[in-house]
């Protein structure tokens, strides 16, 4: 399909020149989650606006930083040789499955960490918007909720390496792994790791911080947990804190939590980058805000004008 001229509904005709020049990671259909999250896309996509069509300086500057930014740091190549290397090792682990939806809900497996770090790890592109991000909003505290192998917490210790970073994990095997990827990095050492269910283990977190500036949701992607975790985190939110909501439109239930938080009341600013929900508590947004954004890469006919 993406060799011819396409004809879209929401997005019209778009020319040949441009379907072949179509950026190598604008998400394909075959490595969306299922067909749910590929119809999503499809509405995302035609509703995304760009760096040339974003008119808030704050909008502008996140754009341009995170989505535009191309330069390339010494800590990806490390930690995407880290990724290969865990996608070469045969050892079993323990896994306890938590997985939204999964059949085998709290049932204990063993797995190989190369199909752990297949399956459950950050991908490349994300990474690199995880990354920016940290680096764009430098956050005092960094909260992650899910550590899995640890790889998405190395990206956001390198990109502020003075911010303390707690990271939550249910499967003891995994955290071990993440706790040795951590040991690797000398700007990674400090990264506690939690070991439990989020439901005993948030709260002490949360506390143990003081303030969550950061907080990245990537565990239990169900609608009435994400919920129940906003709730938790409520009363340690601040004006500069900011909460990433990991695979929007993995499931109905996801995207009906993140239109639920999107829409509460504290939150001033949301934006939708399709792979992660991002919102602002900033009070600088008196009126409240929604945006859809893309890389200009993935809609190269939009120019500024
Ligand atoms: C998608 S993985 C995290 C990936 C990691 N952020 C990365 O990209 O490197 C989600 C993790 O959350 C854990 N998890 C899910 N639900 C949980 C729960 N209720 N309590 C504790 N851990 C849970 C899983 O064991 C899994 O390792």
């Amino acid at each position: 399909m993406l060799e011819k001229e396409c004809f879209c509904k929401e997005l019209g005709v778009i020319p040949r020149d441009v379907i072949q020049g179509i950026p190598k990671d604008l998400p394909t259909f075959a490595s969306m989650a299922n067909f749910y999250a590929a119809k999503q896309f499809i509405s995302y996509f035609a509703k995304a606006r760009t760096v040339y069509n974003t008119h808030s300086p704050f909008l502008y500057a996140l754009t341009q930083k995170v989505l535009e930014d191309d330069r390339h740091f010494y800590a990806f190549d490390e930690l995407e040789a880290l990724r290969q290397k865990m996608l070469n090792v045969e050892t079993q682990m323990e896994f306890v499955d938590f997985g939204a939806g999964s059949r085998d809900l709290g049932k204990k497996t063993t797995r190989k960490i190369k199909e752990v770090a297949a399956t459950s790890l950050i991908s490349p592109l994300k990474a690199k918007w995880m990354f920016r991000l940290v680096d764009f909003l430098k956050p005092d505290t960094i909260l992650e909720i899910g550590t899995s192998l640890g790889l998405s917490a190395l990206y956001m210790q390198a990109a502020a390496r003075n911010a303390q970073v707690v990271t939550l994990e249910g499967n003891p095997d995994s955290a071990r792994v993440a706790q040795k990827n951590f040991s690797i990095f000398p700007y990674a050492r400090n990264i506690k790791v939690e070991i439990g269910r989020f439901e005993d283990t948030l709260e002490p977190a949360l506390q143990q911080l003081r303030k969550a500036d950061f907080i990245f949701m990537d565990g239990n992607h169900r609608k009435t947990p994400t919920l129940a975790y906003f709730e938790q985190m409520r009363p340690f939110l601040s004006e500069k804190s900011v909460i990433i909501l990991d695979d929007i439109y993995w499931s109905e239930g996801m995207t009906e939590a993140w239109n639920l938080l999107r829409n509460d009341a504290q939150v001033s600013l949301s934006v939708d980058l399709f792979h992660f929900g991002i919102l602002f508590f900033r009070k600088e947004n008196r009126e409240k805000e929604h945006h859809v954004l893309a890389p200009s890469k993935w809609k190269p006919w939009v120019r500024a004008w």
